[in-house]
């Protein structure tokens, strides 16, 4: 039986390559995707996320949208806008037929959760915000999780001030809450910014997907709109949280306790990740991968999307 999941995020160009790469995956049974504000605001990406799923032939899964804000204090960066304004790297999709679910994002999720056929995985590849909601309101049916699998936060540097990664940054009360004190029982991996930053796209990858057919192609003009400073290697952070779910054999996770700074100094939005904890919660930290296996799995995946159409 494929493997209930859903996955909160904020498109984004890599959470695009993070739907396509669930789409494209038969071992996984979407059941659902809740947007959250980051990269872009709550109504570009909730349209985002739907216009991907549709553009993958699955407008059927329910969109539901969460918060358009973190929960204490609004982040403000010169560095914002890696996405374009438009969160896609300057593409335009078709606007999706039909409607956003009403119901708010971590409502959505204990309904998603709880009317599973078994223990669901939660992807959250956004700021936590939504995830640290539903802990908050529904503890008793986020423990019946199967696991959450985040992208966020490092173990060295920043992407965002050189202690934080965005998605750390954008929401650290949510982040503190999910990842250092969530609360209830729910096994948790952390795929960090040090491992995404080594399994990006060189052209050559981009030139496959180009090639691959209009999917692929469109996925391709999206990346090229990347402005992530990173030179010649375009991240692809979201996406290699749902491929530590596809092909755990292709990384390594260390239990750690992590801190986040949810203090008001230059560190705020930085996480401390202790791999010899003394007590504590912990998280299963990916600390490495196999970069080439993990780039050729996504490829493999998302260019699929263009072979059964
Ligand atoms: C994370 O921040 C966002 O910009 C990306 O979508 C990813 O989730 C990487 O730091
Ligand atoms: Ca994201």
């Amino acid at each position: 039986m494929a493997r209930a999941v859903a996955i909160d995020c904020d498109p984004g160009i890599d959470d695009m390559m993070a739907l396509l790469t669930v789409c494209a995956s038969p071992e996984l049974d979407l059941r659902g995707v809740t947007t959250v504000g980051g990269n872009v605001g709550i109504e570009l990406t909730t349209r985002n996320a739907r216009s991907v799923l549709s553009l993958a032939g699955r407008g059927d899964v329910p969109v539901a949208a969460g918060a358009a804000r973190s929960l204490v204090r609004v982040p403000v960066s010169e560095k914002r806008g890696a996405h374009g304004d438009g969160g896609l790297g300057g593409i335009t999709l078709p606007e999706p037929p039909g409607t956003a679910d009403l119901r708010p994002a971590a409502e959505f999720l204990a309904a998603t959760v709880a009317a599973a056929p078994g223990p669901l995985t939660l992807f959250a590849v956004g700021p936590l915000t939504n995830v640290a909601l539903f802990y908050a309101l529904y503890p008793q049916v986020a423990a019946r999780l199967d696991r959450l699998v985040v992208m966020g936060g490092s173990i060295g540097a920043g992407n965002m001030t050189p202690a934080a990664e965005f998605n750390v940054w954008f929401d650290p009360e949510a982040a503190h809450r999910v990842l250092t004190d969530p609360g209830v029982p729910v096994p948790t991996t952390l795929v960090p910014l040090d491992v995404t930053r080594r399994t990006g796209l060189v052209d050559a990858d981009i030139a496959v997907l180009a090639r691959s057919g209009p999917i692929g192609a469109l996925t391709a003009r999206a990346l090229g709109g990347y402005r992530h400073g990173l030179g010649a290697v375009t991240p692809v952070h979201d996406a290699v949280a749902v491929l530590a779910v596809l092909h755990p054999e292709l990384i390594t996770t260390r239990p750690a306790r992590v801190h986040v700074d949810a203090g008001y100094g230059p560190s705020r939005g930085g996480t401390v990740v202790d791999l010899e904890p003394a007590d504590g919660p912990t998280v299963d930290v990916v600390v490495d991968a196999d970069v080439h296996a993990v780039v050729e799995a996504l490829l493999d995946r998302v260019t699929s999307l263009d072979q059964q159409v």
